[in-house]
């Protein structure tokens, strides 16, 4: 399989970046075909550790082409932000090895405002947000009044743009009682980058076609999860994209065969509001926190905590192809006696073999639990499918027989390596 897309199976922060870093070595191209800079994908390498929240994950590897696709809501200070911090850190960002989609949709400051002021308003009804104007963008995309990557190429269709984007706006803001923006102003701040963003910008639907005739390796970076996708998610607490298979199609601009791989923690965790059956908040979710050093990469968050839950993975793998999956932190259940593994749900004195979509169920599930013999002995680092104890592997072949597809990888550090492959997906 030339093409493979990679995908958070729960809610966000499977250490996607991860594998796709070590998966690009043997790729040429990734692509990024969803989402923005509320991702935060972190890669660590001889100790050295890189956060990425927009750009793709194999940048960091000599050679390789980095693509952000038209699905990407792309924030340009944030890129910029990115890619001063990598070059002081002597990676070199060009358009060499970074293209933008000229059909991305720019994040402005006024969307991460009115993002931040409406969860204010919220109050104890907010979604929890990264606060990056993720929502508001996308509103705009759909509304038809976003500003494109590429419009910055022509001045006169940027005024208008403006004044489109701007007569909703500020409508928008009066109402929330926000002070109002001038074109001009907002012009000013658009023209100011675009000298440094249109190098970058390109028809990367064209590139992708020209990757794809030469036959070269592409992956394509999920970005959130499965759980947090608009249509599939726990809808309302869910990022505004569709972060599912389908996405990478019309995100990236690209058709062809992949074979999609899901990326799932050996627990599970979520960051912001939003129904969480298998959460733990006692001693396990807490000791999880602490050993898997769960803290949002973005906005430095407490992340909730919990068993893994086998009912939503099986429910998510059949949603989205995937072929086979990535086990990642299973080092971080080193030191449990016993392991529960969520196997169904009881809602309202019934049982579910899956979570239904209504948020008033999703809110009453009880989780049913199997329970197994922890290993109690560190695999920190193991890179050897015979060095597993037992239980280990019994812990991954249980995961395995009930969500239905195979384990293909195993990580057990944040460490690029340290990882064990049972399948290599690109020879699938
Ligand atoms: P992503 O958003 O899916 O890329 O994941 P994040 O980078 O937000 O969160 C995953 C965190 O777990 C990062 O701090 C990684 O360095 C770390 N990590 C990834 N794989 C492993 C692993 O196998 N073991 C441990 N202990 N940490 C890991
Ligand atoms: P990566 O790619 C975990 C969550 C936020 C919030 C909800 C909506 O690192 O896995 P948004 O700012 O997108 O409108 O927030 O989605 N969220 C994530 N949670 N990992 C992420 O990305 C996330 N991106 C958004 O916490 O609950
Ligand atoms: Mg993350």
């Amino acid at each position: 399989m030339h093409n493979v897309v990679v995908l958070g199976l729960q809610w966000g922060d499977e250490g996607k970046g991860k594998i796709v870093d070590y998966l690009a070595n043997q790729a040429d191209v990734v692509v990024r075909f969803q989402g923005g800079h509320n991702a935060g994908h972190t890669l660590v390498i001889d100790q050295q550790v890189y956060k990425l929240s927009l750009l793709p994950s194999c940048i960091v590897r000599p050679g390789k082409m980095a693509i952000i696709g038209n699905g990407v809501v792309l924030d340009p200070w944030a890129l910029f932000k990115e890619i001063d911090t990598l070059t002081e850190r002597g990676i070199n960002i060009s358009p060499k090895n970074l293209a933008i989609a000229d059909n991305a949709c720019l994040i402005l400051p006024l969307h991460a405002e009115l993002d931040r002021h409406r969860e204010e308003l919220q109050g104890g009804n907010k979604i929890g947000t990264t606060g990056r104007g993720i929502g508001p963008a996308y509103e705009d995309k759909v509304g038809r009044r976003a500003i494109h990557a590429g419009d910055l190429l022509q001045s006169d269709f940027l005024k208008q743009r403006i004044n489109n984007l701007l007569s909703h706006h500020n409508a928008l803001r009066q109402g929330l009682n926000m002070p109002l923006i001038e074109e001009n102003v907002l012009f000013n701040q658009i023209t100011d980058i675009t000298h440094r963003l249109t190098p970058f910008v390109t028809s990367t639907v064209q590139l992708l076609q020209h990757y794809q005739q030469q036959k070269r390796h592409i992956l394509f970076e999920g970005a959130q999860g499965a759980l947090l996708d608009i249509d599939h998610g726990t809808y309302p607490y869910v990022t505004s994209s569709n972060t599912l298979t389908g996405q990478v199609f019309s995100g990236a601009g690209f058709y062809g065969p992949a074979a999609v791989l899901g990326v799932i923690k050996a627990y599970t965790t979520r960051v912001g509001q939003g129904p969480f059956p298998t959460e733990d908040l006692g001693d396990i979710g807490q000791k999880m926190r602490e050993i898997g050093h769960e803290f949002g990469t973005v906005t430095g968050r407490k992340r909730r905590c919990g068993w893994f839950d086998a009912t939503l993975v099986r429910q998510i793998v059949r949603l989205s192809g995937a072929k086979g999956l990535v086990l990642t932190k299973l080092d971080v259940l080193d030191d449990f006696d016993k392991i529960n593994i969520g196997v169904g749900y009881e809602i309202l004195g019934k049982s579910y073999d899956y979570l239904p979509s209504s948020l008033q169920l999703q809110q009453q599930a009880k989780p049913i639990y199997r329970q197994v013999t922890g290993w109690k002995s560190s695999l920190k680092g193991c890179r050897d499918w015979s060095k597993l104890p037992t239980a280990a592997k019994n812990y991954i072949q249980v995961i395995e027989e009930f969500v239905g597809v195979p384990i293909f990888m195993i990580s057990t550090s944040p460490e690029r390596e340290d990882i064990i492959v049972r399948q290599n997906v690109f020879s699938l």
